[in-house]
């Protein structure tokens, strides 16, 4: 089986404040983006990378690619994404040539995930699971609210057991007609789907979860770069 990675990449990054395109800001000098591909392509049984760049970034993406030493056996592709993560993943899927059996997607906004991480989700897939998430237990306990005007309370419904909540991660792995099916089924609303797995869960398709990484975590904030930079630290000590 042939397994691809796609990396949605056209996010702009809001929450972590004004700037470039999240995926091309610098981690330790390198942009974030260019650790994620290396984090799918580190795995010996990815052999193409799908950027799916910000709409009129593709050929910046592009030369990026070419600048940085990646790996010879491992084929890249861009294209440009969508307004939403959703139609990014979709734009990144066309774009998959027909020997592709396996696909996994992973955030450019999680450039940390360690190979062992990507290898059991492949793993997972390999071994027949339609699909994958690596997950971890929450820390916190989660509430669901009630959305509420401006300036309002939010009133708490529901308060859902902690032990039954899982954080999800990427990269989410899929036998590709299933995701392929999924996204020409399920039709986005609002902000589009998050998560690809959970497209997956409406077809009513079985999706398993493996142990995520606490380095997978995913660098959205200002303080997760600070984090991400102390990894990066750690890694090199
Ligand atoms: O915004 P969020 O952090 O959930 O984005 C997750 C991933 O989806 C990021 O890697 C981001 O670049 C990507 N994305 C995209 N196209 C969009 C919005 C987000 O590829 N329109």
């Amino acid at each position: 089986p042939r397994t691809a990675a796609v990396i949605p990449a056209a996010g702009r990054g809001v929450r972590l404040g004004p700037g470039a395109p999240k995926a091309l800001r610098a981690l330790s000098g390198t942009p974030m983006l260019i650790h994620a591909v290396r984090a799918m392509a580190n795995s010996r049984a990815v052999s193409l990378v799908v950027v799916v760049a910000p709409k009129d970034g593709a050929a910046e993406v592009k030369n990026l690619l070419d600048e940085h030493a990646l790996p010879e056996r491992t084929d890249f592709l861009v294209v440009p994404g969508g307004e939403t993560r959703q139609e990014s993943v979709r734009l990144g899927l066309a774009a998959l040539p027909a020997d592709i059996t396996a696909v996994l997607v992973h955030d450019a906004a999680r450039p940390l995930v360690p190979v062992d991480t990507v290898d059991a989700v492949v793993e997972a897939v390999r071994d027949g699971a339609p699909a994958v998430v690596p997950a971890l237990p929450l820390a916190d306990t989660v509430k669901e609210v009630e959305p509420a005007e401006k300036g309002e309370p939010e009133p708490v419904v529901a308060t859902p057991a902690r032990a039954r909540l899982r954080a999800v991660q990427t990269p989410q792995g899929f036998d590709r007609a299933t995701l392929v099916r999924a996204h020409d089924t399920i039709t986005a609303s609002g902000e589009g789907a998050t998560d690809c797995a959970g497209m997956v869960e409406q077809l009513g398709v079985r999706v398993v979860v493996v142990p995520g990484h606490e380095e997978a975590f995913k660098v959205t904030r200002p303080l997760d770069l600070v984090l991400a930079e102390a990894v990066l630290a750690r890694r090199r000590a």
